[in-house]
């Protein structure tokens, strides 16, 4: 299984963005994480376009954006305008996944959908074949630096179920206070792409941790 980490820039400092993102793509990520917050949808706001389009101008790294939004698909065509590579919306978000996860395709963005930790998998029984990410939230969003929450665990397993009953080739993603401990949990329980904002950004040394995190989810750093 391929092991993807994403550090999220929620937890980069935003007076020297550009420069953590630099090292963030130095110290070895896969993708990085972006998270757009509106306020409503959950209690923080974050940013939009300009700073998506501003972070794709200082890397070649793919953008995979959490869209923590009602009504993500107001966003869907600055979004890719802007760069984003995937965009990730969350299933009580909207009644319309099927139209929003097509459109975000034709837009020529990957596409995923997310759910809470209260949300039950079975939401993504009739959707999972269109997906090219399915998001498990370990963590109720809205803010970086939370505490991992136990109970979804089970959840990564019964995703990766699906996954594998369907045939799907969707990454299975976890976001929310992953670090050296609760990766290698989420690892076992069948999550292969991880999000991390505190752990890396607060790490003296963001490149070791990385290096670390991919090593405790199974796979040798070269
Ligand atoms: C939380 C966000 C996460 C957040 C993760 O609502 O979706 O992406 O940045 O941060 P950590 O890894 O610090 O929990
Ligand atoms: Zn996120």
């Amino acid at each position: 299984m391929t092991v993807r980490i994403l550090p999220s820039i929620l937890s980069a400092d935003f007076a020297r963005l550009g420069e953590d993102v630099a090292r963030m793509e130095a110290g070895g990520a896969d993708w990085l994480h972006v998270d757009v917050m509106d306020g409503q949808f959950v209690p923080n706001l974050t940013f939009g376009a300009k700073v998506i389009e501003a972070v794709r101008s200082v890397t070649k790294l793919p953008l995979d954006v959490h869209m923590m939004v009602w009504q993500p698909e107001r966003y869907f065509d600055d979004f890719a305008a802007a760069g984003a590579s995937r965009m990730l919306i969350h299933a009580e978000a909207t009644p319309h996944l099927h139209r929003h996860v097509n459109r975000i395709k034709e837009l020529g963005c990957a596409a995923g959908v997310a759910i809470n930790p209260a949300t039950p998998v079975e939401v993504l029984v009739d959707i999972v074949q269109d997906l090219d990410t399915v998001l498990v939230m370990t963590v109720n969003p809205g803010f970086g630096g939370q505490q991992f929450i136990a109970h979804t665990v089970e959840k990564i397993c019964r995703t990766r179920e699906l996954l594998t009953r369907t045939k799907s080739r969707a990454v299975l993603e976890v976001d929310g206070g992953i670090n050296r401990e609760t990766i290698v949990t989420c690892y076992r329980a069948g999550a292969d792409t991880f999000v991390a904002g505190h752990a890396v950004f607060a790490a003296a040394d963001p490149r070791a941790e990385i290096g670390e995190l991919r090593r405790r989810a199974g796979e040798v750093v070269t």
